[in-house]
């Protein structure tokens, strides 16, 4: 069954038109201009109960846009949407029973008062009955490591204590789906490695159907099975992870730290084809490779031969190159056909 479905969901916005200085203004009292911007297009989304889905693209490709018609909070300008079979617009307050809802760059938390004291309101508004509350606050505590924080007021929280307490705020009513808009930004790795886990877990044990927007690859490897990217409004795929990475992302690079100067034009001699030093320093190098042909414990061997590693890192493409990949995947299939 499908917990989310749209057919051809549009969002367009209408912003005014100002010429600029006061005459401008006068003008536009008068014969006021519009601009519109089409933020999404044509989205076909059918995700099943118990899928994670990662919601990928550049910024202003309209994750954030369709994650607000999904929950409710902005009315599709065309379009179908079903969330759990409801009309999250014109049914927002029983679809908000469905779904628990996380926005990395605001809180669900009332700034002031013991985030304890949120958690018991939101049970009251959510109306979720005393033992599941019980015991979802004893799960969540516990898995997030929330013990210290429950009597703190959510404004002297860091960043990252305060998205823990909120991932907890949004499954504390037992939803069935969550929607997390950008959870780990800003966070350090420790905290966005707790909340990979967090995630995983919930919807491993609990069957809760995760879609989420990052800009981190990291977490949708991770959390994600399958990844949905939106670019300029529209999907450019939908797929697994893994089928993106085999088709469009040919190279990976291996960043590595040496303990003493390395020697640039012996170490470039060093490198086959298909290896290639794409930046180098004194004593650091970043090596990127075709990961068809090598692995990374092959490329590793090669660069030891030529520099005394002392630390290395393997560094994933960000989402923007993936996203140019995919295009120009695209244009090779064209020109083939
Ligand atoms: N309320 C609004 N009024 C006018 N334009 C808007 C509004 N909200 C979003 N937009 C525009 O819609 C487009 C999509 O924005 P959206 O916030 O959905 O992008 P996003 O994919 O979430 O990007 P990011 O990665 O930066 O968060 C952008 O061009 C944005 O400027
Ligand atoms: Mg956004």
């Amino acid at each position: 069954m499908n917990v989310i479905e749209t057919k051809g969901l549009c969002k367009s916005f209408r912003s005014p038109l100002k010429k600029p200085g006061v005459l401008g203004a006068v003008r536009h009292l008068f014969r006021p201009e519009h601009r519109e911007i089409v933020a999404v297009t044509e989205v076909d989304l059918a995700i099943a109960a118990g899928e994670s889905v990662a919601y990928v693209g550049p910024n202003g490709a309209g994750k954030s846009t369709t994650i607000k018609m999904l929950t409710g909070i902005l009315l599709p300008t065309g379009g179908e949407v079903r969330v759990n079979g409801l009309h999250p617009y014109h049914q927002r307050m029983r679809n908000s029973k469905n779904i628990g809802v996380v926005f990395g760059q605001r809180t669900q938390l009332w700034w002031d008062i013991p985030v304890i004291e949120s958690f018991t309101l939101l049970r009251d508004i959510y109306e979720v009955p005393e033992k599941t509350y019980a015991e979802n606050l004893a799960y969540f505590t516990g898995m997030l490591g929330l013990a210290e924080l429950l009597h703190q007021s959510a404004r002297r929280l860091s960043l990252g204590q305060r998205m823990r307490c909120d991932l907890a705020v949004a499954l504390m009513h037992n939803p069935a789906i969550v929607f997390l808009d950008e959870p780990t930004i800003g966070l350090d790795v420790a905290v966005k490695e707790r909340i990979r886990e967090f995630l995983k877990t919930v919807n491993r044990e609990r069957g809760v159907t995760i879609m989420l927007t990052s800009h981190d690859l990291g977490d949708i490897e991770d959390v994600c099975r399958r990844l949905i990217i939106i670019d300029a409004g529209r999907i450019i795929y939908d797929g697994s992870i893994q089928g993106l990475l085999d088709r469009y992302v040919k190279q990976r690079s291996i960043r590595i730290i040496a303990s003493a100067r390395i020697d640039q034009p012996s170490a470039a001699r060093a490198m086959p084809a298909g290896v290639e030093i794409v930046h180098a320093d004194e004593r650091e190098m970043t090596v990127e490779f075709d990961r068809f042909r090598y692995t990374a414990k092959d490329v590793l061997e090669i660069i030891m031969t030529a520099a005394e590693v002392v630390d290395f890192q393997l560094e994933e493409p960000d989402i923007e190159r993936v996203v140019k990949n995919v295009y120009e995947g695209r244009l090779e299939l064209e020109q083939g056909a």
